[in-house]
């Protein structure tokens, strides 16, 4: 390996390793989910349709089943009927911090 790319790796392992565990912003989440997930899911309350095939999003929330670290390992790699919509480490992140807003309990 060259030093150069060394140095790179090194650098993106220190960015990772430094970043907290979830440091979402979810009004950032909510802005993304009405442009890019509205159209499929029920992303909040006050949306009246979507698809019937995507579950709504405070169901997602407060499904025992599905931990924020699942849905952000879902969202970086999500698999068909759901499109691969190629989010960023941060939107995934703003994501998963807005659908934790959504749980009831
Ligand atoms: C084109 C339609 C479509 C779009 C757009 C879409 N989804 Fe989905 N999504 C689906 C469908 C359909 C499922 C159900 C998949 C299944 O049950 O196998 C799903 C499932 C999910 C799940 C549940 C995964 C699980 O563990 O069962 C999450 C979380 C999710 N979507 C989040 C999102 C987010 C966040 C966005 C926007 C960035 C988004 N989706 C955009 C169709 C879509």
């Amino acid at each position: 390996m060259s030093r150069q790319l060394g140095c790179l790796v090194m650098a993106g392992a220190l960015m990772m390793a430094s970043a907290p565990a979830y440091s979402g912003d979810a009004e950032a989440g909510l802005a993304l989910a009405r442009s890019w997930c509205a159209q499929c899911h029920v992303v909040e309350a006050s949306q009246d349709r979507a698809s019937d095939v995507a579950p709504p999003f405070a169901q997602i929330a407060n499904d025992p089943t599905k931990s924020a670290r699942g849905i952000a390992v879902w969202l970086a790699d999500p698999h068909p009927p759901m499109p691969n919509l190629n989010l960023t480490q941060q939107e995934i992140d703003d994501l998963v911090a807005y659908i934790a807003t959504l749980k009831t309990d």
